[in-house]
């Protein structure tokens, strides 16, 4: 699910293309019509759907999400950029199979703008987690974190970039955790027990 850019997006396709990941992404989903990243999924063949969010409820709009995630057979949904929150509802049909990406180093900066708040804040190290989603703001169970040095002369704009890059790394694997048979959750503990 994306609403804007979709460097994540193409970086999951990619890794599924490759094989990296086992797994195909056979659907993508844009609350917001323009958003480049549902051109480009289109143009790479994808299944792609834009489900307007305007004027109607959170629970409304999230019901007709959980339809069409039915209806292709989705098993495990990718938050990547997506920029809304999720109702229980959609929560509760996908339980432990929707992860969002974020981009600093969960518990600190969450919300918007995480690169400007690790900037403004002081913090020497940053990066990015990728978690299952639950009801609270980028909160869940944490998959993996991958850290960024913060330079001294970093801008939002350099910081991200370089946080970004560790983001295309970082969602992927997470993935193929959460996908691989030895996934463990247990309270908000993850791992991935390995074949005697
Ligand atoms: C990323 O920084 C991600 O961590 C955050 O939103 C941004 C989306 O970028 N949740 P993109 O659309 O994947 O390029």
């Amino acid at each position: 699910m994306i609403s804007g850019r979709g460097s994540n997006m193409e970086a999951l396709i990619d890794a599924c293309d490759n094989q990296v990941v086992r797994a195909d992404v056979g659907l993508v989903i844009s609350n917001i019509e323009s958003a480049p990243g549902l051109a480009k999924a289109h143009d790479r063949g994808i299944d792609t759907l834009f489900i307007n969010h305007r004027g109607r409820s959170r629970e409304e709009h999230d019901l007709d999400l959980v339809a069409a995630f039915q209806q292709q057979g989705v098993g495990l949904i990718c938050l990547a950029g997506y920029m809304r929150l999720l109702s229980t509802e959609l929560i509760n049909a996908f339980k432990d199979r929707i992860l969002n990406i974020h981009p600093s180093l969960l518990p600190a900066f969450p919300g918007l703008d995480a690169q400007r708040q690790a900037l403004e804040y002081g913090a020497k190290v940053s990066g990015c987690t990728v978690h299952l989603v639950d009801e609270e703001l980028d909160h869940g169970p944490i998959i993996l974190q991958r850290t960024v040095e913060v330079l001294e002369d970093d801008t939002v704009e350099t910081l991200s970039a370089r946080i970004l890059e560790q983001e295309h790394i970082a969602y992927p694997e997470a993935v193929s955790r959460v996908l691989s048979p030895g996934f463990k959750l247990e309270g908000r503990r993850t791992r991935v027990v390995l074949p005697e």
